[in-house]
């Protein structure tokens, strides 16, 4: 099991996009039936840390997957009716400063808004990221220019993926 606690884990395209240029991501269906590790990298984590686009999105999509997780879900607003386990926060640092405190193993799901806001308060232990052979030519971009410079070591290239490590 790796040692980082807040590992970014997301999938992008070779252009470097998260979304196409609707927000949509069933560009990714194509890989459904490949095993990227993910059934065991959920079993890792015990929390998710997600935006509030990206948690609109998923409820979207139908039943919710994460059951059984703790979702905080980074928002200004209030979240309405939320399946179990799940809570809307708008004070990331004092998030992390808990889930540090805990020794939570996180999962920051994304989207890039997210990603960033985490990168900024130095969340983000390790970055592990699915590069997909599909350029999408326009989206969302995985992470905002202005991000800034965060020097992570590589740490476990494997098949499709990149891992690094602050
Ligand atoms: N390919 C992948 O692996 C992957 C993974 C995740 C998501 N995605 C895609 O990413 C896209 C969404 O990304 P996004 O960047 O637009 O949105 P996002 O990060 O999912 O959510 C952005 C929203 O989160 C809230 N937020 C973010 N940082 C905050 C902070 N520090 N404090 C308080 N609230 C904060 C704000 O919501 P309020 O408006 O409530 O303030 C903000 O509008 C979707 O299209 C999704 O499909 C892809």
């Amino acid at each position: 099991m790796s040692d980082a606690r807040f590992r970014l884990y997301m999938a992008l395209s070779l252009d470097g996009m998260i979304a196409d240029a609707d927000g949509g991501v069933d560009w990714l269906n194509r890989w459904d039936d490949v095993d990227f590790g993910t059934k065991r990298f959920t079993a890792e984590i015990d929390t998710l840390i997600m935006g509030r686009t990206t948690y609109d999105q998923v409820r979207g999509f139908g039943a919710w997957p994460y059951a059984g997780k703790r979702v905080a879900v980074l928002t200004s607003r209030p979240l309405g009716p939320a399946p179990k386990g799940v809570e809307g926060t708008s004070d990331l640092p004092g998030l992390v400063a808990e889930l540090r405190e805990d020794g939570a193993r996180v999962w920051i799901v994304g989207g890039a808004a997210t990603a960033a806001a985490c990168i900024a308060v130095g969340a983000v232990d390790t970055v592990e990221l699915f590069l997909m052979p599909v350029l999408l030519g326009q989206g969302c971009r995985c992470l905002p220019r202005t991000a800034r410079r965060c020097p992570w070591r590589c740490v476990r290239p494997g098949r499709g993926r990149t891992g690094w490590s602050g």
